[in-house]
């Protein structure tokens, strides 16, 4: 059996415009996912998880499948299976599809002696999301296969960047399932019918990850905070917000979180809060009186998928 181990994520700034080509800032987090490759007596792959249905799990099938025909490997009389246990949770904007599919990977990729490159996982990883939801911009499995904190656009180099100072994260999971890709597609179409509001909100996103950057590098938590507060306008502002995330959000600002924002997709899924030193846990209480489904404190973890 190969066993591989893929993180999860955050995106501090910079979600939804970084679909059109805009920077934005992600960090690991040690919520991760676990995948077990083995072979198996009957032909064919199966993958299998105890949370979620093999009909969810097609895209991570479709890609090994891609994976092993492209190497030209011919599994005669015996086929693979695929177990993946994975603590993030889903559907909720941490990266949890991304990390299954790079920790699937990466066990198949074991378990059959190949070797890949870090860009050729990325590049399957993003394949895996093209099919469950249409348009990403492959910052979820970028992060998963790197680690550590880094500043994301398409086609742009990576940037690793290193927090000057700890960074006190709090996630809050509104309970609320969401689909990424409708999302996407509903961005897409306040994109198109309003284009010159929209690319006036596009570089103030790309004003606000560049200032946070900064924040982030100089150990300034407090303008981080702001201009995660900057970017969660935005994120109102184009629609992927709702009384659910403004009641946490707000619930973690009167609480003393220096900023809060939702992170990923939005629509549901998580929220995310920075705190001074210290001072998290009457964040916490805050956030789960307000009724969040579940809270977190999390670290951001240097080493990426392995
Ligand atoms: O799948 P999520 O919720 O983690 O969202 C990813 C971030 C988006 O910018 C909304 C989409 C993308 O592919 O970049």
């Amino acid at each position: 059996m190969a066993e591989a181990t893929a993180p999860g994520k955050v995106i501090l700034c910079g979600e939804h415009f970084v679909v059109y080509g805009e920077p934005a800032i992600v960090a690991a987090i040690d919520l991760k996912a676990h995948a077990y490759a083995s072979f198996r007596d009957e032909p064919g792959i199966h993958v299998y998880s105890s949370k979620v249905s093999e009909n969810t799990l097609k895209p991570i099938h479709d890609v090994i499948k891609l994976l092993v025909e492209s190497r030209g490997t011919k599994l005669i009389d015996k086929g693979l299976m695929v177990s993946i246990n994975s603590n993030i949770p889903i559907s909720a904007g941490l990266g949890s599809s991304a990390a299954v599919s790079v920790a699937s990977i990466l066990a198949v990729s074991k378990l059959l002696g190949f070797k890949l490159k870090k860009s050729e996982v990325v590049a399957l990883g993003v394949k895996a999301e093209e099919i469950i939801h249409g348009r990403p911009s492959g910052i979820d499995p970028t992060i998963s296969v790197y680690g550590g904190m880094l500043v994301f656009k398409i086609g742009g180099r990576i940037r690793r960047i290193k927090p000057a100072r700890p960074i006190e994260l709090i996630i809050a999971d509104s309970g609320l399932k969401r689909s990424t890709g409708v999302m996407v597609r509903r961005v897409g179409e306040l994109a198109s019918k309003h284009p010159t509001i929209f690319s006036r909100l596009r570089s103030t996103a790309r004003i606000i990850v560049r200032q946070a950057i900064e924040a982030i590098i100089e150990g300034d938590i407090e303008k981080l905070g702001v201009m995660l507060n900057l970017n969660h306008g935005l994120l109102s502002a184009i629609g992927v917000s709702n009384t659910r995330l403004e009641k946490l959000i707000y619930a973690a600002r009167e609480a003393g979180a220096l900023g809060s924002k939702i992170t990923g997709a939005g629509g549901g899924g998580c929220i995310i809060a920075i705190a001074r030193p210290g001072e998290s846990d009457r964040i916490v209480s805050s956030l789960i009186d307000a009724g969040a489904e579940a809270v977190y404190r999390t670290r951001i973890v240097e080493v990426g998928a392995r």
